[in-house]
């Protein structure tokens, strides 16, 4: 979870979209989508692929045009003053294109060149990146995780207030990964506001302040990944085994909170409102009834089970 400066709803609008639409086509890939981002936040876009939110953030960025709707982003509308914004925002790609024979602090050059303000800040970002000792190494010797680090120092040349991250962490493994939260965690202590998209609840659920669920192009619920779960009434589970195979599940229907119960292969899954009574419960029960529980645990309600009771679908691919 994060623990870091985030403030709450008393900070300053860094970007508003308004009613914003995009198709393709007869595919509407963006549906009249409104939301804002606050200052300091991390903020992330989650959804299954194909959901809209490459076009989404790229509106944003301004290398995309919408068919109608409104943006701010930093008080600029990108259709109008990309430029300008450009000069101001930081920006990863999905799909990085850098010069495979480039070499690092060669690709940092050449970007800060980009900018017409760009600080003398290689030796930092390389430092802040763990890079120092890749500033020698060409682009395409690299492991994917730290391609990925050398693509978020691009996007960092220009000291930006906003750094936009879509799918930060596709295709890393889970320690790249890790290392990647942390960073952003760090980009977000030095200031900056992160916008990012992910197809993967659990990084949106570990990362990120608040986060909007799109599915089709529309965002279906924006909140924080804490009320997310709470408000929609997700179901705790608590599992366990008994010696008894044969025990008849009806009796568990009855103890505190329960909703629904289910007999699986390797146990008995209780889905319930409130995890804490269920156990407490069924804990009393089986002293009572004299049967023995064993690998008893229970687990709580995440963002994948808002997507599911949401849409109706499994969020994973
Ligand atoms: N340039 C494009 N031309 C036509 N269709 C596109 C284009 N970009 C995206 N799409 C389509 O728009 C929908 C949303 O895509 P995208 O914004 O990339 O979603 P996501 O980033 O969530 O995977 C998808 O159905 C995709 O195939
Ligand atoms: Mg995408």
């Amino acid at each position: 979870m994060t623990t870091a400066p985030y403030k709450g709803f008393n900070m300053s609008v860094i970007v508003k979209c308004e009613h914003l639409t995009k198709s393709y086509g007869d595919l509407i890939a963006v549906n009249d989508v409104s939301f804002r981002v606050e200052e300091g936040e991390i903020f992330g876009l989650v959804g299954p692929n194909g959901a809209g939110k490459t076009t989404l953030i790229e509106m944003i960025e301004g290398l995309r045009t919408p068919d109608s709707g409104l943006i701010k982003a930093l008080g600029l509308d990108p259709t109008k003053q990309g430029d300008e914004l450009k000069e101001r925002i930081g920006v990863l790609l999905q799909t990085t294109s850098i010069q495979p024979d480039i070499k690092v602090k060669e690709a940092l050059r050449l970007f800060a060149s980009f900018y017409q303000r760009a600080p003398d800040n290689a030796e930092e970002l390389l430092h802040t990146l763990s890079l120092e000792d890749k500033a020698d190494s060409r682009f395409k010797k690299l492991s994917g995780g730290l391609k990925q680090r050398v693509a978020i120092a691009l996007a960092l040349v220009n000291d930006p207030e906003i750094l936009f991250l879509d799918e930060l962490t596709t295709g890393l493994d889970p320690q790249a990964r890790r290392n990647m939260w942390d960073l952003v965690e760090t980009m977000r202590t030095q200031g900056k506001t992160i916008f990012l998209t992910t197809h993967y609840m659990e990084e949106a659920e570990k990362l990120c302040d608040r986060v909007g669920i799109i599915d089709y192009g529309k965002i279906i619920a924006l909140d924080t990944p804490r009320n997310l779960v709470n408000n929609l009434s997700a179901e705790s589970k608590v599992t366990f085994n008994i010696e008894d195979k044969d025990v008849a599940t009806s009796k568990f229907e009855l103890v505190g909170a329960v909703s629904r119960v289910e007999k699986v292969e390797d146990g008995i899954i209780l889905y319930t409102r409130d995890g804490n009574v269920t156990l407490q419960e069924l804990v009393r029960l089986a002293d009572k009834q004299k049967f023995r529980l064993s690998n008893l645990r229970t687990e709580s309600p995440s963002l994948d089970d808002v997507f599911l009771t949401l849409t109706g679908r499994e969020m994973r691919e």
